[in-house]
Formats: C-alpha cells, sequence, structure tokens
C-alpha cells in the first residue's frame, strides 16, 4: 500500500509527530513523508491512502493546509487527519477544531478512518499578537484571559514523548487493523 504522510508545520511540534508517526509506519507500509510547503506541484504519484497533519489556527487545519487538499485534488480519497492545537486534548476547541478539519475533508467526499490530536507548544509571539487584536476589536475571540496565559505555560512541554508514543500506536492500529480491509 502507498501511502502519503503529508504535515504542515510553522514552529515544528507538527513535523515531530509526522515524523514519529512516520518511524512507527515506514516499515509497515510504502510511506512518503512530505512537508507540504516543498511541494509546489501537483504530486503524479498515485496513493492508496492519505495521513495529513496540519497546525490549528482559526479552530480548523491551518489554511496551507486547506489549500494543498484542493491544490492536490486530494478528494474521495481515504483518509487519516491529525492536529497539533494550542489547547490540551481534552478541552472542548480541540475537539472543535478537529471536528471542522473532519467536516472539511468530508465535503471533499474523503473517508475519515482515524483521527489524533495533541497539544503543541504555542509561539510566544502569538500571545502579543492576540493582546494586540483584542485591544483593537472587542470582540476578538482570543481573550488573553488568564486561563489562556496558563494553557500557553502549559503547552511549552508539548509534543511530549507520551503525545509522541500516542501517535505511534493510533497509526500503527490504524495500518494493522483498520485499513488494510478499507483500501486496496
Ligand atoms: C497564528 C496562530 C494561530 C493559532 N490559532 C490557534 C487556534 O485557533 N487554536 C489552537 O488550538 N491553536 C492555535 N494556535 C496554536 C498552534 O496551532 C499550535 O501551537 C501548533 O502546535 C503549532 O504547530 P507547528 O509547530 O507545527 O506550527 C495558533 C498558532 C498561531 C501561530
Amino acid at each position: 500500500m502507498k501511502i502519503l504522510l503529508a504535515y504542515s508545520s510553522k514552529t515544528k511540534n507538527t513535523k515531530k509527530v509526522a515524523e514519529s508517526i512516520y518511524e512507527q509506519i515506514k516499515d509497515q507500509a510504502e510511506v512518503d513523508l512530505l512537508d507540504i510547503k516543498k511541494q509546489r506541484k501537483k504530486i503524479e504519484k498515485e496513493y492508496d491512502f492519505y495521513i495529513l497533519g496540519a497546525w490549528t489556527d482559526k479552530t480548523n487545519a491551518n489554511k496551507n493546509m486547506q489549500r494543498f487538499v484542493d491544490q492536490q485534488e486530494i478528494h474521495g480519497k481515504d483518509v487519516a487527519l491529525f492536529l497539533t492545537c494550542g489547547v490540551p486534548r481534552e478541552h472542548y476547541h480541540a475537539d472543535d477544531s478537529i471536528n471542522n478539519y473532519i467536516a472539511f475533508m468530508e465535503e471533499r467526499n474523503n473517508k475519515i478512518h482515524e483521527t489524533f490530536v495533541c497539544q503543541g507548544k504555542v509561539d510566544p509571539k502569538v500571545m502579543i499578537v492576540f493582546k494586540i487584536l483584542a485591544w483593537h476589536d472587542p470582540n476578538f475571540i482570543h481573550k488573553v484571559t488568564p486561563d489562556l496565559v496558563d494553557m500557553v505555560k502549559e503547552s511549552k512541554k508539548h509534543p511530549n514523548l507520551k503525545d509522541l508514543e500516542d501517535a505511534q500506536i493510533c497509526f500503527k492500529n490504524l495500518l494493522e487493523h483498520k485499513i488494510t480491509h478499507a483500501t486496496v
């Protein structure tokens, strides 16, 4: 089975998760690992399965990943998704984000076989930008509350070893038990 494991990463959290998954599954299938910012042209190769990882922006996969999906015509395919986000996995915002990503992919007739989410450290510059935006626009959604400050502090520890191991277990199981019968 040919798998494209593609990711979008600005500050390397998602890259780390993608590389861990790759190390785990590279012997289970023919896997190509791709940083989407290095891919300008349409990929010629045909894949049986797509694993697409992104950092979260505006409660969804970031725009570069959304653009990649459409440019590469990942439509009507078998896929698995993963996200890194600024909040802990248990936070409702993490669920909203992965659900929006799932909806985006399903609107393009993709079949989602697995999802994975973990926290990733938030670039401290983001808080400065949020403060400025909240100051300009009182309705700006990311208010810099004490809760948000605590979450950003906690996010510095992620993705940690446990997050990376969880990702590996999740995708190992996917390949062993779920997609062998679902695809080719
Ligand atoms: C401009 C910007 C917007 C962000 N918006 C969100 C958001 O809406 N929700 C969220 O959970 N995290 C948000 N984050 C946090 C990132 O998704 C998170 O830190 C992620 O792990 C970054 O991944 P990367 O290191 O692969 O780029 C945002 C980060 C940036 C830089």
